[in-house]
């Protein structure tokens, strides 16, 4: 066993974290991690504030073990009323990204832990002043949206300015890699793309057998896929987006889409898109419009294995990735990797 501050915080037997993931998390995969001894957190970017309450409940009949929920607050009233029902909800875990959080307080009041998510230094520090208990540091090598710093380089440099315990996500599948997050500074990896290829994950098979054949070059990193600077598959569409203009028509398909998964009237989905638009938003409208598009084609991807139009956003860790074992597996293999990587690099200090 490894027993790291991670482990101690969020009383779980392993260091290791599922990331959330928009669509992929289902209640079943957070709590096959969760009863496999890791740290199973369930993206609610997808789920109107009801939905999300029944996808809690639903985690919470699965398993008894700690369980978190990752929302984006860029989604404005949207991400405010989920972040509501799970603190209503008393959820143990809150990870939040791109936003700044309002809700720590009312978190820690119930003895829940925040967990913000960067993918800068600036911004761990920031996390940590702001009353974090925990932050996810995502490198280069991570799906969807990591930037351009490697883990090999922030790891270090964050390890030396902030206290809490930071978890290292992007590129992580094996128990080396858990091995070289902790000597980096690290106390758990958060894992997506190597769990999303797992028997318990909902992802469709055409997109689970194009990722056990690609390579760790066969992704392509840009911002057409939603808006924002994002890893993906590379498959003839990717391609082809990446090489294309703005798409338009999509875009406003994409949007009407949005409004209607959210179950969003019209003055609630205009309201929003003025919110997201406002001075002080990193988000201006053409994000919003990339994202409406991306967020079409993702569900395509994911959900019905539409490899013609779909984009699957995936990390580069798909290199070291060719088998779809259960949960359980992969948590039990990695642990047991990651004990002996570092017993044998212990053994070799003279
Ligand atoms: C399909 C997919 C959906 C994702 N959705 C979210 C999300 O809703 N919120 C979030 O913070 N990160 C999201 N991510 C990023 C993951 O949380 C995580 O940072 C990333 O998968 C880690 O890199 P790895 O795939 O190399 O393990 C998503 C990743 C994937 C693959």
């Amino acid at each position: 066993m490894i027993k790291t501050p991670f482990t101690e915080l969020f009383g779980c037997k392993h260091p290791i974290m599922l990331a959330g993931m928009n669509w992929v998390t289902t209640p079943e995969l957070v709590a096959a991690v969760c009863n496999a001894g890791a740290l199973g957190i369930f993206a609610t970017a997808r789920c109107t504030p009801d939905e999300a309450r029944q996808n809690i409940r639903k985690i919470r009949e699965l398993t008894d073990k700690p369980f978190g929920i990752n929302q984006l607050l860029i989604l404005g009233q949207v991400a405010r009323d989920v972040i509501d029902v799970a603190i209503e909800e008393k959820v143990p875990v809150i990870n939040y990204t791109l936003g700044k959080p309002w809700f720590i307080d009312q978190v820690h009041a119930y003895g829940g832990k925040v967990i913000g998510t960067t993918a800068y230094v600036k911004h761990a520090v920031k996390a940590e002043q702001l009353g974090c208990d925990a932050i996810i540091v995502t490198g280069a090598e991570a799906a969807a949206h990591g930037e351009e710093a490697t883990t090999l380089v922030m790891l270090p440099i964050i390890a030396s300015k902030v206290k809490i315990p930071i978890i290292s996500a992007g590129g992580y599948g094996s128990g080396r890699g858990l091995a070289a997050a902790l000597a980096l500074g690290a106390s758990a990896i958060s894992m997506g793309t190597r769990f999303a290829l797992t028997k318990e994950s909902m992802v469709h098979e055409n997109f689970k057998q194009l990722c056990l054949k690609a390579s760790e070059n066969d992704t392509i990193v840009s911002s057409k896929f939603d808006g924002m600077r994002g890893r993906a598959l590379k498959t003839p569409v990717t391609e082809r987006i990446v090489k294309g203009g703005f798409p338009l028509v999509e875009a406003f398909q994409g949007a009407f889409e949005t409004k209607q998964y959210l179950k969003l009237n019209w003055p609630q989905f205009i309201g929003l898109s003025f919110k997201m638009m406002s001075a002080d938003s990193e988000h201006p409208i053409w994000v919003q419009a990339r994202q409406a598009a991306g967020f079409r084609r993702h569900t395509m991807a994911i959900y019905d294995g539409n490899t013609k139009e779909g984009i699957y956003f995936a990390g580069q860790i798909l290199g070291a990735c060719d088998d779809v074992p259960s949960v359980k597996e992969l948590i039990d293999r990695i642990m047991v990797e990651a004990e002996a990587t570092i017993k044998k690099n212990n053994a070799a200090i003279a």
